[in-house]
């Protein structure tokens, strides 16, 4: 099969390295790929929101099926366009990807339904947002939230009552995030463990692999700025198989259903991002599409075909096909650029990949890095994914560590507390 991997980071990585797995997998291409992606597909430089362009790649070069990383594209239409001209696509069509493109509509999906997840409202008048906040936050914080794609920056988690209207100010009046915070959605903060549940689901049946925790914050203690995520890890000791069936059988399994019963079947991935409060799962955010850097924990343990499984999705039939995970334990610790998730330059030269990347159970996924004059240098904020894998968490640990130490560039900082505060 000729296959199209749509993005370029570390998650893409990773998928291409699994797709590269797969006896049906005969060509490979990435759009736009990155230096390690480089080494297993055929890079081209399309830009992952280019649908058009994608659809005519895909056609002139006979391609099978399309795989799509990030939820840019699904938001806007790239699986509909793609099936409109005949060529498979794993991942959601637009109307199913709103579960992450509109968070007004994950949670008032999750309120029909009675999944688990904060009490909310939703506004667009910055008036009646402010007077609902200051009843709400006289009794509990609350949690401000752009309603559209925001990348990763359109939650405000506040601690007190002047941020939470500061939050409402940005988004509502000063449009800081243009359309995005057009409209905001206030809800109740939630305290507790977060969770990464990712499932496979054909818009049927929802397949769960093991749950990720992934480390958020720039610095170590959970400390400092939001960031794309520095690091992650697999098994979690306390995801307990009666708190996974919770959650499939209060969230997943009644959302999937409402997806299909309104005729927007959802297909591809669906990641619940959970906060386990009091041993009960709650909902904080719905995503179309595999976890960065969840993915780069969960593929090296996925013990099926990846291929098979794409295709089963989107063919419907899932329900006779077993999705297994090996027991081992995966960490995944981000080398980030100085200054990330601020300023930061790129282009520096990267040492000791190939040192690193020779370790026993080790592997190292690429996110911004690309090649210049032959030598593979920095091109973003978070450039490389050193994933350690063992028999035990404090294996995988030391081996995602050890392999971290060899590798250099200039301003390179990583958190040294990835997995370390486990129950
Ligand atoms: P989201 O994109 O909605 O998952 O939000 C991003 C992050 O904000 C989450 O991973 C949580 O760390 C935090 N967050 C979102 N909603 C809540 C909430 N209701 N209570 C506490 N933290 C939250
Ligand atoms: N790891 C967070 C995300 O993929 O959105």
């Amino acid at each position: 099969m000729r296959i199209l991997l749509i993005g370029g980071g570390g998650r893409e990585h990773a998928l291409a390295w699994k797709l590269r797995q797969s006896v049906h997998c005969d060509t490979l291409y990435a759009a736009p790929g990155n230096a390690g992606i480089a080494q297993l597909a055929e890079c081209v430089p399309i830009a992952p929101k280019s649908i058009p362009e994608i659809v005519d790649f895909a056609r002139q070069n006979a391609v099978d099926l399309v795989v799509v990383g990030p939820e840019s594209p699904l938001i806007a239409g790239l699986a509909d366009a793609l099936n409109e001209a005949g060529i498979p696509c794993f991942g959601p069509a637009r109307a199913a990807a709103q579960l992450e493109g509109s968070k007004a509509f994950a949670k008032q999906l999750m309120a029909q339904v009675n999944a688990p997840t904060a009490p909310f409202a939703v506004f667009d008048d910055p008036d009646a947002a402010q007077a609902y906040l200051r009843k709400r936050f006289a009794e509990r914080p609350c949690v401000i939230k752009a309603d559209g794609e925001a990348l990763g920056k359109g939650v405000f988690v506040c601690e007190t009552l002047g941020d939470a209207l500061d939050a409402i100010e940005f988004l509502l009046v000063e449009r800081g995030l243009g359309e995005a915070g057009a409209r905001i959605v206030i809800e109740d903060r939630l305290y507790g463990r977060e969770m990464s549940l990712l499932c496979l689901t054909d818009g049927q049946t929802a397949l769960p692999m093991p749950p990720v925790r992934d480390y958020k914050r720039a610095l170590e203690g959970d400390r400092g700025p939001n960031t794309g995520g520095m690091g992650c890890y697999t098994p979690l000791p306390d995801a307990t198989p009666v708190l996974i069936e919770t959650a499939l059988s209060q969230i997943v399994r009644p959302v999937i259903d409402e997806m299909a019963r309104r005729g927007t079947p959802y297909k591809g991935v669906l990641y619940a991002g959970l906060m386990i409060q009091n041993a009960q799962p709650y909902t904080l955010e719905f995503n179309c599409r595999f976890g960065d850097p969840e993915t780069q924990v969960l593929l090296p343990l996925l013990e099926g075909d990846l291929v098979e499984l794409a295709l089963a999705a989107t063919e419907g039939r899932l329900q006779e096909t077993p999705l297994r995970f090996g027991s081992r334990a995966a960490v995944c610790v981000v080398l980030a650029s100085g200054g990330y998730p601020h300023e930061y330059r790129t282009g520096l030269p990267i040492g000791g990949l190939e040192q690193a990347s020779q370790l026993p159970d080790v592997l190292i996924f690429h996110a911004g890095t690309r090649k210049q004059n032959g030598q593979i240098v920095t091109a973003g904020g978070r450039v490389l994914n050193v994933v350690g894998l063992g028999d035990t968490l404090e294996a995988a640990r030391t081996n995602a560590y050890r392999a971290a130490e060899q590798i250099h560039f200039e301003g390179m900082h990583y958190r040294r507390d990835i997995a370390q505060i486990v129950l």
